[in-house]
């Protein structure tokens, strides 16, 4: 009786009711593809320091006070998702602020949301980095280390990505090939 019960039950739940097993949903396309958005969008600018095909870039440019704009590759990066989270939402000075990479949330640095294990108040004048010109909200900022992941980290910008990145200018994708 107990195991035909048992059966019932298994019968009658959706199965999408079932408990799901823990950890970070994997990212959905759509969430890649709003990180891909953000990752070029002005304001935000990645692209700037980072290149549209994650390589890195340099700029004999200032950024803010700091002495030159330019980033690393992010195809090579090594970074935990975790890592590039706090990365992006804190920003980081290199140097005697010579390099920046901006901090993208204006909450961050704070006792909600220390970096590094500091806030402001426990960290000098010339080590707090610049912010971004626009700032993103956790969800945006997950979206963009989701694309970073899908599309950079341990890869190759795919033409398939790069037609989606150029949905006006493919001819640029041809330099991929
Ligand atoms: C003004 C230039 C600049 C801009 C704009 C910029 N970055 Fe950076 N980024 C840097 C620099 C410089 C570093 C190197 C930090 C270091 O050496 O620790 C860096 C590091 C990183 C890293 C860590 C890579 C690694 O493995 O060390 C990630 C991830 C990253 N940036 C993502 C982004 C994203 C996403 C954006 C846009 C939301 C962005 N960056 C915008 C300059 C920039």
């Amino acid at each position: 009786m107990v195991r035909w019960l048992a059966l019932a039950i298994i019968l009658l739940v959706p199965s999408g009711a079932l408990p799901q097993v823990a950890g970070p949903a994997a990212p959905d396309m759509t969430q890649i593809e709003n990180g891909m958005k953000l990752y070029r969008a002005d304001g935000v600018d990645c692209e700037y320091c980072h290149d549209w095909r994650g390589v890195g870039k340099e700029h004999e440019a200032e950024f803010g006070d700091v002495k030159q704009a330019g980033g690393p590759a992010l195809i090579t990066s090594l970074m935990s998702r975790e890592q590039m989270i706090e990365i992006i939402s804190c920003g980081k000075i290199i140097g005697q602020r010579d390099r920046v990479m901006p901090q993208y949330r204006g909450d961050a640095w704070t006792a909600a949301l220390p970096c590094y294990g500091k806030t402001l108040a426990n960290t000098p004048v010339e080590e707090r980095p610049v912010h971004g010109k626009r700032q993103m909200n956790p969800r945006e900022v997950e979206a963009v280390v989701d694309y970073i992941r899908a599309v950079y980290q341990g890869k190759r910008m795919s033409v398939e990505w790069c037609l989606k990145y150029f949905p006006t200018s493919q001819r640029i994708c041809d330099t991929l090939l």
